[in-house]
């Protein structure tokens, strides 16, 4: 979703700032625009489209020292350069970015009209620029602090001023101030600046930022008092984010997850004991996420049934205020998000605190909001990840759920046993050979119209989450199913040739899925088993390691392979699928 970096220092900002903007291109969206200060003037560009190989030179903008850039994933107004941010208030002296959106944009824009406030565009952006330009009088700082104060809903905005300076504040979206010498930077994530400094200060919701040659104050909007901050240095390096020798973070991502499940794996035992005595003694528990991580949640309400025989109820994050009513101070919560930034997460979040609740989370970014407004934290381990379609966070976030389970169970210690050696089996799995074989299959899936995906027991939420990769990377019609499930209803869909993926796991759900691809073939389906052993009624095998109550994690890895090559085989970005977003930070 929509991404933002400022800068002020002594380097030139539009260079500065359109390179941030390409650290950013894997949030995704759809135009992007860069303002910055000029001999005085505030000068703009604005683009439909990707940032690629945009150079500073073909902006023509001139040398600045100052300067704000965005991309924006459209919400309130159509794909244009004039719905574009920077957005410029009347006099044209404040230029302004913004994520989220202002809930109340109408109500606001026919006020301001009524005031004279020209409007350009059809982005409820544009009523906080010129909000801001209505209390200027009290001066930038004090303008702000009122603009924010009128805003419903969650959003983070960046303003500069002609006069040279930048303010910033945060009532839901997330933003950071990086410190490099003598220069500092605003961002909604950190990659945008990772390059130049690791010195980095987190603004809390609530609060705003003003940034001058002397560097960064903060305050808190409501009271309007100085707040101290903390220069916190982070660990992450600038290679890690890089795609390397891979051609696409996608493919550079799965092959990570050869580590990445190791790393999930080391949590601190206490504390996965701890929370696991916490998930027994809960009255009624509830595992939210929304997208991938939704799917994961359903799989965690699998490990703990077919595990722990313990009852976790799975939530898709936007449904859960119809599940409210049932919260009360012994619920517990867990909360599962790459980037601890999703919305309707949050909302969950917001709703399980207001009756005192309990919020566990299982999170890949650190600092992330949802960090903050978590009681525990479970980091998953699986550095930064670009692609859009999630694969190696997703695989760290089944990794640490199975551990909770089998901690719930009594038996942690298995559990990880069992998680080890699932890392060593995937280890070896994705070797050139594995992948070519899984390429082959692409190259005659990727003219299908559909593609089904069946599963049964715990593989019957992976069945799900395989739709989605398919989905997301080739833009050919997937969808999961339960095994059981077909005759009801989709196997009309089936005819001569359509292709349907099995995930045949050596678990107790095996020949009564065998049987359900037996149906399936019987009406001229083409058959592809994921299975640790080959069956005559596949037409197409790939071999995955036998995992146990581990199968949903080896089995997705075929299939995000599949999604890889089909989206390369068609020409498309495998790491920015059009309309997606990394982190979905509106409801
Ligand atoms: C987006 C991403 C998905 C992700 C979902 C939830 O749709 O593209 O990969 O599963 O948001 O995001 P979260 O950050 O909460 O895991």
């Amino acid at each position: 979703m929509c991404g933002i970096i400022a800068y002020l220092g002594p380097k030139d900002a539009p260079s500065v700032v359109l390179d941030g903007l390409k650290k950013l291109e894997y949030r995704g969206y759809d135009s992007w625009g860069i303002g910055c200060l000029s001999k005085g003037k505030i000068l703009l560009v604005k683009k439909v489209g990707k940032v690629g190989q945009a150079k500073t030179s073909d902006l023509g903008l001139g040398a600045a020292g100052m300067a704000v850039g965005h991309t924006r994933w459209a919400t309130h107004g159509g794909i244009s350069e004039k719905n574009a941010h920077p957005h410029l208030d009347c006099s044209g002296k404040l230029a302004l970015v913004h994520n989220g959106i202002v809930e109340n944009y109408q109500e606001l824009r026919k006020r301001l009209q009524a005031q004279n406030h020209k409007f350009v565009s059809e982005s409820d952006t544009e009523v906080i620029v010129h909000l801001v330009e209505n209390y200027l009088n009290l001066g930038l700082r004090k303008a702000v602090e009122r603009a924010a104060s009128e805003l419903k809903g969650r959003s983070a905005f960046v303003v500069l001023d002609s006069s040279g300076e930048i303010a910033a504040a945060r009532t839901g979206s997330p933003l950071i101030v990086g410190c490099g010498e003598g220069e500092f930077f605003i961002a909604s994530d950190i990659p945008a600046f990772l390059s130049h400094t690791r010195k980095v200060m987190y603004l809390d919701d609530g609060q705003m930022v003003m940034i001058g040659k002397a560097g960064p104050q903060f305050f808190d909007l409501a009271s309007g008092k100085e707040a101290k901050k903390r220069v916190v240095e982070i660990d992450w390096n600038v290679e890690a984010a890089e795609k390397g020798d891979y051609e696409h973070f996608l493919i550079k991502e799965i092959m990570e997850q050869k580590d990445t499940l190791w790393q999930a794996i080391s949590q601190d035992e206490a504390k996965i004991a701890k929370v696991a005595g916490q998930i027994k003694d809960a009255y009624g528990t509830f595992l939210v996420g929304c997208g991938t991580a939704g799917k994961v949640c359903m799989a965690g309400e699998y490990f703990f049934a077919k595990i722990a025989r313990k009852h976790v109820n799975f939530a898709v994050a936007s449904e859960f205020p119809s599940y409210e009513s049932f919260l009360q101070p012994r619920t517990l919560m867990i909360a599962v998000s790459q980037s601890g930034e999703t919305a309707d997460v949050l909302e969950a979040i917001a709703a399980a605190r207001k009756k005192k609740a309990r919020v566990i989370s299982l999170l890949n970014v650190f600092g992330s909001t949802m960090m903050r407004v978590s009681d525990e934290v479970f980091m998953v381990n699986a550095g930064v990840e670009k692609a859009v379609v999630s694969t190696k966070a997703t695989t760290a976030q089944l990794s640490v759920l199975l551990l909770l389970a089998y901690a719930s169970a009594g038996r942690l210690a298995e559990g990880k046993r069992l998680l080890l050696d699932t890392a060593s089996a995937v280890n070896d799995m994705l070797n050139p050979r594995y992948e070519e074989h899984i390429k082959r299959l692409a190259e005659r899936l990727h003219q299908s119209e559909h593609i089904y995906i069946i599963g049964r027991g715990l593989n019957y939420p992976i069945a799900l989450e395989a739709a989605i990769k398919i989905q997301e990377t080739s833009y050919i019609h997937a969808e999961g199913f339960a095994g059981g499930e077909l005759k009801h209803g989709p196997i009309a869909l089936i005819s001569r040739g359509t292709p349907c993926i099995v995930m045949a796991a050596n678990d107790d759900s095996f020949h009564e899925i065998i049987s359900n691809a037996m149906e399936v073939k019987a009406r001229g389906g083409h058959i592809i088993g994921i299975s640790p052993q080959n069956n005559e009624v596949f037409d197409y095998w790939i071999k995955v390691p036998d995992a146990g109550n581990a199968s949903p994690i080896v089995n997705i890895i075929p299939v995000q392979i599949l999604a890889y090559h089909l989206a390369v085989i068609k020409g498309l970005d495998p790491d920015m699928p059009r309309n997606l977003a990394k982190s979905v930070t509106v409801k």
